[in-house]
């Protein structure tokens, strides 16, 4: 059996919680696309650039790729053949926010499984709102998000 997940979110910019759950999706399932949202919450990078930077951060990783979604969540899992999505869970905010959003996904479309990981606890503090506040006041990014991220976002005003 072929089993492929999709992997959504914002990724505004990619983490180094993101990228471990990425790496551990790809032990469980033979195929992970990373579908990266269009809308969301108002936040600091583009589409091209989101998705970009989590295509330099999984450079190298096999059966992984990264793409660009907008619309539905169920709609894309269909219209990509995958069989599952998986999300990560870093706190009980996590948890009642995947909650309810598994809850109408699956009155939209309930042959859709969910899976979700909980974050390593030496990385379940990082959030991408968090780091956009560290890169807006110029901090260090290295501990926080992959080496390319934190290469192409250093030094750059927000
Ligand atoms: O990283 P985020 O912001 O928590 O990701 C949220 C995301 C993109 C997974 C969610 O907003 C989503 O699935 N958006 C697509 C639109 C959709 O399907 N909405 C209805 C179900 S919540």
């Amino acid at each position: 059996m072929h089993r492929h997940v999709l992997y959504p979110g914002s990724f505004d910019p990619v983490t180094l919680g993101h990228l471990d759950l990425v790496e551990r999706a790809s032990r469980l399932f033979d195929r992970v696309t990373v579908v990266v949202a269009a809308s969301g919450k108002a936040g600091l990078l583009d589409l091209e650039e989101r998705v970009d930077l989590f295509r330099a951060s999984v450079a190298g990783l096999a059966g992984v790729e990264v793409e660009p979604f907008s619309g539905l969540l169920v709609d894309e899992v269909r219209r990509r053949g995958a069989t599952a999505v998986v999300r990560g869970i870093r706190t009980q905010g996590d948890y009642e926010h995947e909650w309810t959003m598994a809850g109408v996904n699956a009155l939209l479309s309930a042959d859709v499984e969910y899976v979700y990981l909980l974050a390593r606890p030496q990385l379940a503090a990082i959030s991408s709102t968090l780091v956009r506040d560290v890169l807006r006041h110029g901090g260090a990014l290295e501990r926080l998000v992959p080496a390319p991220v934190a290469r192409a976002l250093a030094g750059r005003t927000f």
